[in-house]
């Protein structure tokens, strides 16, 4: 098969090189020519994905920016970013191009696929229409289906391969040529009736967990109060073999999914004349744990007699998740933002995001960063560091993520 990709970010970079993988010759396209290049030359810019992965499927690959390349593609994958605009709306403005731009060089019997989350509706509203508007008529000419992506980057456990697709087609049809092309790539494929329950269905996923998430960030914040230490609770809660599912507290949530996919939904909501409670106050509570993080980093140092203004505060981890470099509405830059407004002299330490545009900072050296600073802040724990010995050695340790739990020292305050 020919298989065409838009958008070679963290979901359709893997896929590219998984059909490349499965044998199928792949058109991965882009409209950053920075990122052409680099898949063109071989180089991952994608933890999931080595540079020595790519580089043995690069002859099945062909990387441009050229949408009249995708006219020789018996299939076509969205991957686009669906991102809110400043008004916290939907913005669709990368498919609205991406889906103006295909449908330039839409050849009849080409399948096109939804990749990107979204609210239900798209496909049918948005995307079907701009696909029509060539004359092709979906069905007869062409094929259309919605499989949201379910990768989370930084797992080995569960990849493309082995995490169910999720699949609905505007028609029986589309249905049937979406699952077949999954198949190539993953081992198991779940059909459902509509690409609008394909779409619910990677939302409720999404606001499934920032819910609990910010159910456990209200009980982290209640605990703290009542002198409970949240994390031997949800350790012991843990235990239950039935009906409860462990989630985490932390600063807050980042990454491109879950602070704002719940929002197209609530967005989508309103046209519905309904309001969703949960996912605004999931939001309300998420987005105020780096204000409460930075709070906490205050009295830790109060308490040992220190303002934040002129104290040397130190962020370990920058990026949102561990093991990955993405900064995307990551806790620590908000964090950074109020420790800096409020005078106090903060760098960071994050061996994948070697400097954070727009704050001028660059990732130091961590012993001699560590030692120099009044307060040590784990915001994002990544792999291969030693937690407890770093705290050892730090003037001041504030571990936001539960790392050091069992750990009793004097210098240490856990979230
Ligand atoms: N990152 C994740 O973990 C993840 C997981 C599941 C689903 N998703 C969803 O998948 C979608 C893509 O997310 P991502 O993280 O891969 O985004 P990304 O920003 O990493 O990649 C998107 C790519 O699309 C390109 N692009 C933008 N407009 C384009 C256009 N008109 N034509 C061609 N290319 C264009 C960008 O240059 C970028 O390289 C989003 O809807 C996201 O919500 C992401």
């Amino acid at each position: 098969m020919n298989v065409g990709v838009i958008g070679l970010g963290y979901v359709g970079l893997p896929l590219a090189v998984a059909f490349a993988e499965a044998g199928d010759d792949v058109i991965a396209l882009d409209v950053d020519p920075i990122k052409v290049s680099a898949v063109a030359g071989g180089d991952s810019y994608i933890e999931d994905i080595s540079s020595e992965r790519l580089r043995a499927v690069l002859p099945r690959i062909r990387a441009t920016y050229r949408y009249a390349d995708l006219a020789k593609a018996d299939a076509v994958l969205i991957c686009v970013p669906t991102p809110l605009n400043d008004n916290r709306e939907p913005d669709l403005g990368p498919l609205d191009a991406a889906a103006k731009s295909l449908a330039q060089v839409l050849q009849p019997g080409q399948l096109i696929v939804l990749e990107s989350t979204t609210y239900p509706g798209t496909t049918r509203e948005r995307l079907m229409p701009l696909l029509e508007s060539t004359g092709l008529r979906v069905g007869p000419d062409i094929n259309l289906a919605f499989s949201p992506e379910r990768v989370d980057p930084g797992r080995t456990d569960f990849t493309l391969g082995n995490t169910p697709k999720v699949i609905g087609g505007i028609t029986p049809v589309c249905l049937d040529r979406a699952d077949e092309l999954y198949r190539r790539v993953c081992e198991k494929t779940v059909r459902v009736s509509t690409p609008e329950a394909a779409e619910l269905t990677k939302l409720l996923e999404n606001i499934f967990r920032s819910v609990n998430i910010a159910l456990v960030n209200e009980l982290a914040m209640l605990a703290e109060r009542m002198g409970i230490d949240i994390w031997e609770v949800v350790d012991a809660a843990s235990t239950k073999p039935y009906g409860f599912m462990r989630f985490e507290p932390g600063p807050g949530m980042g990454g491109h999914c879950l602070p704002v996919d719940p929002f197209y939904l609530t967005w989508r909501a309103r046209q519905f004349h309904m309001s969703t409670e949960f996912i605004e106050l999931a939001g309300k509570i998420n987005q105020h744990m780096p204000y409460h993080c930075a709070e906490r980093v205050e009295w830790a140092l109060n308490d040992v007699a220190k303002p934040v203004k002129g104290s040397r505060i130190l962020i370990l981890g920058a990026s949102y998740k561990g093991g990955v470099g993405d900064i995307r509405e990551s806790p620590a830059l908000r964090i950074i933002e109020v420790l800096t407004g409020r005078g106090g002299i903060v760098s960071y330490h994050d061996e994948y995001v070697p400097s954070l545009p727009g704050s001028g900072l660059e990732s130091v050296p961590l012993d001699e960063a560590v030692a120099q600073a009044d307060v040590v802040v784990l915001v994002t724990a990544h792999p291969g560091l030693d937690y407890g010995e770093i705290a050892a050695r730090s003037a001041l340790f504030i571990d936001l993520r539960g790392v050091t739990r069992g750990l009793q020292v004097e210098n240490l305050v856990r979230l």
